[in-house]
């Protein structure tokens, strides 16, 4: 793809307003998760959605899913949930004598893992594995997942009761964390002064075929050298402060390039700019630095490791690529 075929982009941008309008009425909030969810979507990479009860996640979450225009399974994680109940199992037939395959809800486009950390480690694993390898085996036998595959899942701050963290290195099988924090004031007011209405269903906007052609152009975006070298060292000032015990990894580092990418051509444009980067080092890469158990102490945390290695990197190539 070249820097002159707009027309690509415009679709896309295109794609990302009518999705926001779609849903203004049913997410009452700022735009940004959304834009996320997008970026996420194209880049490709699965998303966790954190923040404490009643701020929609799981409202924002459906509606996203449901404009995807794709088949789409909610699963509701619970505390007796067994791994079977995400993947599926042979269940035996009497009368025909045979084993039949019952697939279980990851055999979606656009699965829904709400509160996945009320699960036990062994069911949230048998999806993150899903997540991972795009199949999964049951009984032996590897069976391919849709294309494109996409995981939302939500999970409660982990201060919260009776919830199972996800272990660091499933945490870093998502592409991205979201905060989902309290709506402003505007926001929370209008919440209350529309709740009675009817909540009008949201109308598929893509379908399977047209988000592969998308995350395609996605890829075609043009990155510079300088804005690569930006990544890496923005990367390597994470793993570098003095207070980390985890910094970015390379696979950190790729997630970001396929982000910003996205990010571009979702604003309209078939090359990156450093305001991509910057706009998704947070929820890129803030989950997956862990800092020393004595800096946690301290109060600092991943998000506040990447703001720092933003300040600290300076970017030097042109200002407009
Ligand atoms: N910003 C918002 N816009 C529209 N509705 C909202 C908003 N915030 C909360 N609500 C309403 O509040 C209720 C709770 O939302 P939802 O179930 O999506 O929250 P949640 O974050 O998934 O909570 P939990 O962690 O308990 O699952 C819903 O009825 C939803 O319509
Ligand atoms: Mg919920």
């Amino acid at each position: 793809m070249t820097d002159t075929d707009p027309s690509l982009a415009t679709e896309a941008q295109a794609v990302r307003e009518a999705l926001q309008a779609r849903i203004a009425a049913i997410y009452i909030g700022p735009a940004a998760p959304l834009d996320l969810l997008l970026v996420a979507l194209l880049s490709p990479g699965h998303v966790l959605l954190e923040g404490v009860p009643g701020v929609a996640k799981t409202t924002l979450a459906k509606a996203f899913a449901r404009a995807l225009g794709c088949d789409f399974r909610r699963i509701q994680f619970t505390p007796d949930m067994l791994p079977a109940d995400i993947t599926g199992s042979y269940i035996y037939n009497m009368r025909e004598q045979t084993f039949a395959l019952r697939r279980g809800p990851v055999f979606a486009h656009v699965v829904l893992g709400d509160e996945i950390n009320r699960a036990p480690a062994k069911t949230q694993s048998a999806l993150l594995e899903a997540m991972q390898e795009g199949q999964v085996t049951i009984e032996g036998h590897t069976l391919a997942l849709p294309d494109p595959f996409l995981v939302v899942a939500t999970q409660n701050p982990l201060e919260q009761e009776g919830v199972y963290p996800l272990p660091e290195a499933q945490v870093d099988r998502f592409l991205m964390k979201l905060q989902m924090g309290y709506p402003d004031i505007e926001a929370e007011v209008q919440m209350l002064a529309t709740h009675d209405r009817p909540r009008p269903a949201v109308e598929p906007l893509l379908d399977a075929a047209r988000i592969l052609a998308l995350r395609a152009q996605a890829d075609g975006v043009h990155v510079s050298p300088a804005l690569r070298r930006y990544i890496v060292e923005l990367a390597h000032a994470t793993r570098e402060h003095p207070a980390v015990a985890l910094g970015a990894s390379p696979r950190a580092a790729l997630g970001l390039l396929k982000a910003a990418k996205a990010r571009a051509l979702l604003h309209g444009r078939l090359f990156v700019l450093p305001d991509d980067v910057r706009a998704l080092v947070s929820p890129v890469w803030a989950h997956r630095v862990v800092v020393t158990p004595e800096a946690e102490l301290d109060g600092l945390d991943g998000a506040r490791v990447v703001r720092s290695a933003l300040d600290e990197v300076r970017y030097t190539g042109p200002a407009d690529r």
